[in-house]
């Protein structure tokens, strides 16, 4: 890997991960539109609660979302380690005549920050799974934020980024057959004749070539970095905090039931998150609600097992490469082949042709079984995933919360 971090991945290829338009009306009407509808109703955070509150964003990039913060009135510290993004960050804010919301800005990274001050809102957006010491640094964000206040975070999930990562294998594995370098114009040109028809038709905020760099090529996007709910929940519960939403939402554990009913011990609470989650597999898998049933621990590992297969593939030197040691797991096609769910069965015939033809060294067969995976080609998972998390105020225990 040429990069150590993902800070230097972006300023070697002097690139703005999330390029977000702001330059019509229409757009800032759009951005403020998805903002409010991802804070308030999926992460239960109302906007006007903000006004005149101090907020933190770490690694803001350009802005495009701490200007829907400051429009709520929040007072802003912003903290951005690429200086490359910073004059874009400016002029947005005077632009938008909402420089005066800025209290400070930092150009630092979060290692290196530090404040004795605590916020009300703490952001922490698109990076924190990518730092080699991300639950040390996760408890750190977790002191900045006032007790009884929140924070947000996100992070490209294991499962729900799996079939993001048979995506990028097709690639890789084609790059290979095809003698092409997966970081090259051709290799870029190859993902559009992959995927740019399907990519052209969902409501993604990205043009292919970001989503190539972000996502397909990118050594960031791989097992070291990903992150699950079921390494998170306990992590936040040690630190003190509770979880107070998702985006997207999956679990129904709070829904059909009275407020009242509050008895349930907390390994007894985690005991049933843990059960949603297998419920709600098939979402993540998917990116679609469906009527298939749990799966069970063998499977979940399973998924896990291959992510880190096909991210040994997919990151260091091209002549290490090695497709034997990639294997689609048993248990999973039992799973998704004998599911109720016509979609998964779909998806089951799909993977197995799929993955079939990568372990072959035909690419025309390789491209052919790509093209003919129907199911597979529409569908994309849930790779990035919100939390918000409450912590809870001193004296208070953390059941309460
Ligand atoms: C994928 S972008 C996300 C931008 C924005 N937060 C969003 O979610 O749309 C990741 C941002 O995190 C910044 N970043 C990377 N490493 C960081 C670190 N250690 N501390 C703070 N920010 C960091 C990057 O410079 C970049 O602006």
């Amino acid at each position: 890997m040429d990069s150590d971090s993902l800070l230097e991945f972006y300023q070697t290829r002097h690139f703005n991960p999330v390029p977000i338009a702001l330059d019509t009306d229409e757009k800032w009407q759009l951005q403020l539109a998805k903002r409010r509808n991802l804070y308030q109703r999926h992460l239960g955070i109302p906007l006007a609660l903000l006004k005149g509150q101090p907020v933190i964003e770490f690694g803001c990039n350009s802005g495009e979302n701490a200007l829907v913060l400051a429009h709520a009135g929040a007072r802003l510290t912003l903290v951005e380690p690429n200086d490359q993004v910073l004059p874009r960050l400016r002029t947005l804010f005077e632009h938008f005549h909402l420089g005066r919301q800025i209290t400070a800005l930092h150009n630092q990274d979060l290692n290196s920050f530090s404040s004795s001050e605590t916020y009300s809102l703490v952001v922490a957006e698109g990076f924190l799974y990518t730092l080699p010491n991300r639950e040390e640094l996760l408890g750190k964000l977790v002191r900045l934020i006032t007790p009884g206040g929140l924070m947000t975070m996100t992070f490209n999930d294991r499962y729900g980024g799996f079939i993001e990562l048979t995506k990028r294998l097709v690639l890789f594995r084609a790059c290979e057959l095809g003698g092409i370098d997966p970081e090259s114009p051709e290799s870029l040109a190859l993902a559009e004749r992959l995927f740019g028809e399907d990519l052209a038709k969902v409501n993604a905020s990205r043009p292919l070539e970001a989503w190539w760099k972000d996502m397909l090529v990118c050594p960031f996007y791989s097992a070291a970095y990903l992150w699950s709910y079921l390494e998170l929940f306990p992590l936040f519960d040690q630190l003190g905090c509770g979880i107070h939403s998702t985006s997207p939402r999956w679990s129904l554990l709070d829904h059909y039931r009275w407020y009242k009913d509050v008895a349930r011990t907390r390994a007894e609470h985690h005991q049933a998150l843990l059960a949603e989650f297998r419920r709600a597999f098939p979402f993540f898998l998917t990116g679609r609600p469906s009527s298939g049933g749990p799966a069970s621990e063998t499977v979940i590992g399973a998924v896990a097992a291959l992510t880190d297969q096909i991210s040994a593939y997919s990151i260091g030197a091209a002549s290490a490469r090695d497709i034997t040691q990639v294997s689609y797991p048993q248990p999973l096609e039992d799973y998704l082949c004998t599911s109720a769910d016509p979609t998964l069965r779909a998806l089951g015939d799909d993977f197995g042709a799929v993955y079939r033809a990568l372990a072959g060294s035909n690419l025309q067969e390789l491209a052919g079984a790509y093209q003919a995976a129907d199911c597979l080609r529409s569908h994309w998972g849930t790779p990035c995933h919100y939390i918000s998390a409450v912590r809870h105020p001193i004296g208070e225990s953390a059941w309460d919360g």
